[in-house]
């Protein structure tokens, strides 16, 4: 088979695409949005410079929908464009009162991943025009060859999956507390919007004596930081599903439901969910040791540890870790805190963890944030799934405009299996 072997197991060390999107330094712990590769002929640095938008900018300075605008598009928007994406991206967030009835199939207690993932296929059924199998292939080659109509079609479809990811999340929410649906309030951000959509009272809460919901601007400033640093993270597993699925050219929203699949599992965006469950599980600081001592013999994992790329730290971490004091002086401190802190200190200092390069990513604080802000447990993936649409589109739109198009992803394998057999009818089988 011409030499073929497993490069990798789990793609360890394998590229699949050339992006743009996201830098990641992983022996630097550097995460930057839109670098820009810029040859420096300066004799002293003849290294080509990885220049972009460092995280910690973006999270201080920048917003949710502006990020997203820069990893899509590639440059940051000016007042104009920003205003435009903005109206775009929340006119495309209502959803037809048919997915009401959708979303009331499933079973109260469905997983709202679960829901989510169905949903975004859902969506594919609605917009025909996104569906190459119904148009053809020539929609992508036309956008790619800079078709005005087309490149607005993929604009739209791409508003539309970012301004519905809210409003199906908030279906997935209420629907599970048996509460009325929540058409998206106009005149907010997109985080104020989609905070409003999950608590809002509709007439009918008003009438059980629910207290009224207004989001609480800290709580929202965090949950769009938040917002910010998920976004995008080159090729991680959900990021890479999205576009082996988009590479045979189905509609885009089917290729979103298929990396919201790949981020449900726990050694992926289910990881901050299952945080939470360790960190209760663990009880308190005293029984830290006895945890790290099961983890070393694989009995448990340590969950918010540990990541493909990054093997010194997660940047990410050090800034959620921060978000986390402001929503807790307003929340709140979480006891679960100490048990977090005191795990997190014992790890860095274990052999076991420091010699494998382990260290909190970016899920070892969200859930913490997450269960602050009073969402259930089982939600936090979904706040995972909101803003990586962004990076997912972004890395969609990039590879359907590749100048030299879009080419099916069909890696190879090596067979291992039996050498040629022949039939055995069944009444002479043992
Ligand atoms: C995200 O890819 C991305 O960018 C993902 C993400 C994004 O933004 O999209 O950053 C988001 O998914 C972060 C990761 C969330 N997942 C978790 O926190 C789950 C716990 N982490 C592990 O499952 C694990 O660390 C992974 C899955 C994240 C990475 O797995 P790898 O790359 O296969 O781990 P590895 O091969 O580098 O592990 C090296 C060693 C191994 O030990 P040995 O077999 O060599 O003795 O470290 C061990 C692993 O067993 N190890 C762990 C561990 N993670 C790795 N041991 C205990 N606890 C852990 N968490």
């Amino acid at each position: 088979e011409r030499g073929l072997r497993v490069a990798d197991k789990g793609f360890l060390n394998t590229a699949v695409i050339e992006s743009s999107i996201t830098y990641i330094d992983g022996d630097n712990g550097v995460l930057r949005y839109r670098y820009v590769r810029v040859y420096v002929t300066v004799a002293t640095h003849p290294e080509a410079y990885r220049r972009g938008y460092p995280i910690e900018q973006l999270a201080a300075r920048s917003s949710f929908l502006e990020v997203s605008y820069l990893l899509i598009y590639g440059a940051l928007p000016s007042g104009s464009q920003l205003s435009h994406f903005t109206s775009e991206v929340l006119l495309h967030g209502p959803i037809h009162s048919d997915a009401e009835g959708f979303f009331r199939s499933f079973r109260y207690d469905a997983h709202p991943m679960a829901m989510l993932t169905s949903a975004f296929s859902y969506l594919g059924s609605y917009y025909g025009e996104a569906n190459p199998s119904l148009q053809g292939q020539d929609l992508f080659t036309k956008a790619a060859k800079g078709d005005a109509t087309a490149l607005q079609n993929m604009d739209r479809q791409i508003f539309r999956m970012i301004g519905k990811a809210t409003t199906l999340a908030a279906m997935a929410y209420r629907i599970r507390q048996g509460r009325d649906f929540v058409v998206p309030p106009t005149g907010m951000s997109y985080t104020e919007s989609f905070l409003y959509q999950l608590d809002h009272l509709s007439p009918t809460d008003q009438l059980s004596g629910l207290q009224s919901y207004k989001p609480h601007p800290v709580l929202a400033k965090a949950l769009d930081i938040l917002f910010i640093l998920h976004a995008d993270h080159e090729m991680n597993a959900s990021s890479t599903t999205v576009l082996q699925t988009g590479s045979s050219l189905p509609d885009p929203f089917s290729a979103v439901a298929a990396g919201c699949a790949s981020l449900y599992g726990p050694l992926h965006g289910g990881a901050n969910e299952a945080v939470i469950r360790m960190l209760l599980s663990i009880g308190s600081p005293k029984n830290v040791p006895a945890f790290l001592e099961a983890v070393k013999k694989r009995e448990k994992v340590l969950s918010g540890f540990g990541h493909r790329v990054y093997k010194t730290s997660d940047p990410r971490s050090f800034i959620i870790r921060k978000v986390a004091d402001e929503v807790f002086a307003v929340t709140g401190r979480d006891p679960l805190l100490d048990t977090a802190m005191a795990l997190h200190d014992a790890a860095l200092k274990d052999e076991y963890f420091v010699s494998r390069k382990l260290a909190p990513n970016v899920d070892f604080w969200s859930g913490l944030i997450y269960r602050a802000m009073g969402f259930p447990m089982d939600f936090f993936p979904v706040l995972f799934v909101v803003p990586r649409v962004v990076g997912w589109v972004a890395h969609w739109r990039q590879m359907m405009l590749s100048p030299s198009g879009v080419k099916i992803w069909r890696p190879r394998q090596v067979y291992v299996g039996p050498s040629t057999r022949d039939y055995v009818p069944l009444e002479e089988r043992k």
